[in-house]
């Protein structure tokens, strides 16, 4: 098999840790794969003055696939999101993010939901302006949800063609079309008029977002596909990762016509970087969606059986997980049940 191109991201923080991990397990069951190693965030602010230099955009312009670990955004103040950047420039406009149960013995046993995040639009577009009033420069703040009919009808046919893709029974739409009746309600008219041309293939409901946060940690099994707005997508993907053993178990990938960027949910975790203590599974799960992606699914497979059997050992979990083990250990550990 030919190797293909892939823009590597290591990223802030835990990022370079958990990079390396998946470089060792990649390169171990022999994914064809060339590494385009290049520099975002903080790492690529530091070193080239800019957080998202022209060489990584160019290298993913060029390679169209890429594996990015996480970067750091400022909070308030500072730089803009590169993630969101990165998103807009190659209008990267699904978020896929599957979260499933590996880690048995939590809350929840057979949690296997997808959730799909509309990724460009919305209230992250981040329309945003401050207001003074008197002598207070920043007396009142205002945010501008933009959402278009052709967003919102991209994203609720790419769920449904996710799910008759998957083998999926059900997309559930959620919403907040009763208080946000221009924004939601469009968001909500044109996911149901999408899922008119699927009826008989794939089933589907909409429930409203603030039930459906409810309703996922009472039965998450409900749930099969989701299909959201932006922010609201943002916020249930990370309680779906907590369904299922927290952030470093869930990975995810953006998509757009052209391209395609995996990477962990999580973000750069600055309370244990460094210390070589991070959990790599959800990157690694970000690669094995990438491998899929690049038509490498039995490599995929490999890693995820490995993965899903080291989970298994309590000895070899990282402290996320209650466990002692180090990012390497875990690492080595996976490496040895590779077989
Ligand atoms: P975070 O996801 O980095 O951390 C939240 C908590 O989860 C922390 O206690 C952290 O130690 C833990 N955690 C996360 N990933 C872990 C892993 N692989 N193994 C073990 N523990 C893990 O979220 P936080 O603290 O809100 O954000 C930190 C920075 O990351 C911010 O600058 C934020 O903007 C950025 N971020 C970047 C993302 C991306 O690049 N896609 C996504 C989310 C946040
Ligand atoms: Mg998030």
């Amino acid at each position: 098999m030919t190797a293909r191109r892939v823009t590597l991201i290591p990223g802030d923080g835990i990022g370079p840790e958990i990079t390396e991990a998946v470089l060792r397990v990649l390169d171990a069951v022999g994914a064809a794969i060339e590494w385009d190693e290049q520099l975002a965030g903080v790492a690529a602010l530091e070193r080239t003055g800019s957080p998202l230099p022209e060489a990584t955009v160019e290298s993913f312009r060029r390679s169209g696939v890429a594996l990015k670990g996480p970067l750091t955004t400022p909070v308030g103040t500072g730089f803009r999101s590169v993630n969101v950047a990165l998103r807009r420039e190659f209008d990267l406009y699904a978020n896929v993010r599957p979260a499933k149960t590996i880690l048995h013995g939590g809350r929840f046993e057979d949690v296997d939901i997808v959730l799909v995040r509309e990724n460009t639009e919305g209230l992250y577009i981040g329309f945003e302006a401050t207001i003074p009033v008197g002598d207070d420069p920043r007396a009142v703040a205002q945010s501008n949800a933009v959402v278009t009919r052709r967003g919102c009808e991209r994203i609720a046919r790419f769920a449904f063609e996710y799910a008759l893709q998957h083998g999926r029974r059900k997309v559930t739409i959620c919403h907040k079309a009763n208080i946000l009746k221009a924004v939601s309600g469009l968001f909500l008219e044109t996911a149901r008029n999408v899922a008119r041309e699927y009826e008989g293939r794939v089933d589907v409901n909409d429930v409203i977002i603030d039930a459906a946060a409810m309703k996922l940690v009472l039965d998450p099994t409900q749930f099969d596909v989701i299909v959201t707005t932006n922010m609201f997508g943002d916020i249930l993907s990370d309680e779906i990762a907590g369904l299922v053993g927290g952030l470093g178990l869930a990975p995810g990938a953006n998509v757009g016509e052209g391209a395609a960027l995996f990477e962990a949910v999580h973000g750069s975790a600055p309370d244990i970087a460094g210390k070589g203590v991070a959990n790599p599974s959800a990157m690694l799960l970000a690669a094995c969606m990438l491998l899929d992606h690049l038509s490498q699914s039995a490599a995929a497979d490999r890693v995820r059986g490995a993965l899903e059997a080291t989970l298994l050992d309590v000895e070899a979990r990282t402290p996320d997980l209650k466990g002692n083990a180090t990012t390497t250990e875990f690492t080595d550990a996976l490496l040895g049940r590779l077989g």
